[in-house]
């Protein structure tokens, strides 16, 4: 366990933003958060989970410990006819977890390549792209209860996972650190090409194998997603909305080509991208802020940029959204 004082956050949160945290403890294992929270009690010491801080907008100097995994293990834990069965510890990379899963011929998360993070966090937004989600192949989450303290198996039901959603975000906010995830994948793999570009992006290569759908995800990511080492962002900053069937019939009358996905019944999906990107925001700046001009999901930070800024941006676009359109749009990024 290492615990390290006053640590500044600037290289910990993708969207390059400069402020500190009192403390910031590495962990290994359950063990270590037990002797962590037996010194340090949870009511007298505010704490947070923190893992690759890809999904955060840090508003101000964190007053509190943050809760940051280490372990980085992969390894097979049992298998029958169809599957093999993964646990990958907190820490690990999440596109390291999805290469070492390609380069063994293991199908499921092959779509979910190059999405920024930790194994860790996948669950709690439970992370999406070219449609597939994380919940589709995970089996467990193993997480250390920190009011009880001890260590819980979770169940994907339990987990009541949906979209860019789960009980960590809710119930067991605050509550819940997640330790490692078991995933169920495929032996043959099965391929799910219909999202987009993504069909077309295979079809450009030679052949249809699981080392091909990377790329071409990868590719079609590159071209449309900022690299945070390039250019401070946080992926999508809102989720898509989702609004009654009725809301989306009479935009339509309006906005004829408005893309729209089936949700629960009597809902549909819009795309938030669309929606801002329809109300002329692509590509604006404002000082050290912006919405990024190939994808108006992503708020991007030009350097310097304070969390407060973007919020602030963020809330501006929000209300126009909801002045034109009549759609409520929420953030995606959680907001320390
Ligand atoms: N669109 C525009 N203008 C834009 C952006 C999008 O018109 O600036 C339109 C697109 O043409 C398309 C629709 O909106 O018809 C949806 O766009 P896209 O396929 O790019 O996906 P998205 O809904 O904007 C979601 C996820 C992404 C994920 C992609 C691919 C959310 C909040 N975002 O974006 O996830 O990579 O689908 O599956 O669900 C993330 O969560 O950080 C993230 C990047």
């Amino acid at each position: 366990m290492v615990i390290v004082d006053n640590i500044s956050l600037a290289k910990y949160n993708s969207f390059g933003i400069s402020v500190c945290a009192d403390r910031m403890l590495e962990f290994e294992n359950a063990r270590q958060l037990e002797e962590y929270f037996s010194k340090y009690s949870s009511e007298k010491y505010p704490w947070y989970p923190f893992s690759g801080g890809n999904n955060i907008l840090l508003t101000g100097n964190y007053k509190g410990t943050l809760i940051h995994p280490v372990s980085k293990r992969i390894e097979i834990i049992d298998s029958d006819d169809k599957y093999i069965y993964v646990k990958a510890e907190a820490g690990v990379e999440w596109d390291d977890f999805v290469a070492w899963s390609v380069d063994r011929g293991l199908g499921g998360v092959e779509n979910l390549s190059l999405i920024p993070g930790y194994v860790g966090a996948a669950p709690i937004q439970n992370i999406g792209a070219y449609g597939v989600e994380a919940k589709d192949t995970i089996v467990n989450v193993e997480a250390y209860m920190v009011d009880s303290n001890n260590v819980v198996n979770m169940s994907a039901e339990k987990c009541r996972f949906g979209y860019r959603d789960s009980i960590f975000k809710h119930e067991l906010r605050n509550r819940a650190i997640i330790l490692s995830v078991t995933f169920r994948l495929l032996r043959e793999p099965q391929f799910k090409l219909g999202y987009g570009d993504l069909q077309k992006e295979v079809a450009a290569r030679d052949g249809l194998t699981l080392r091909n759908v990377r790329e071409a995800v990868i590719s079609i990511r590159r071209q449309k997603l900022p690299d945070p080492k390039v250019l401070g962002n946080a992926g999508s900053f809102f989720k898509n909305p989702v609004v009654e069937k009725n809301r989306m019939e009479t935009l339509l009358e309006k906005y004829p080509d408005m893309p729209h996905y089936p949700a629960a019944a009597g809902y549909v999906k819009l795309a938030a991208g669309w929606l801002i990107d329809k109300a002329g925001w692509k590509g604006f700046r404002k000082n050290n802020v912006g919405v990024h001009e190939k994808q108006a999901l992503v708020l991007v930070n030009y350097g310097g940029a304070t969390g407060k800024e973007i919020l602030e941006f963020a809330g501006e676009i929000k209300e126009s959204i909801r002045e034109k359109f009549g759609v409520s749009i929420e953030m995606e990024v959680n907001i320390l």
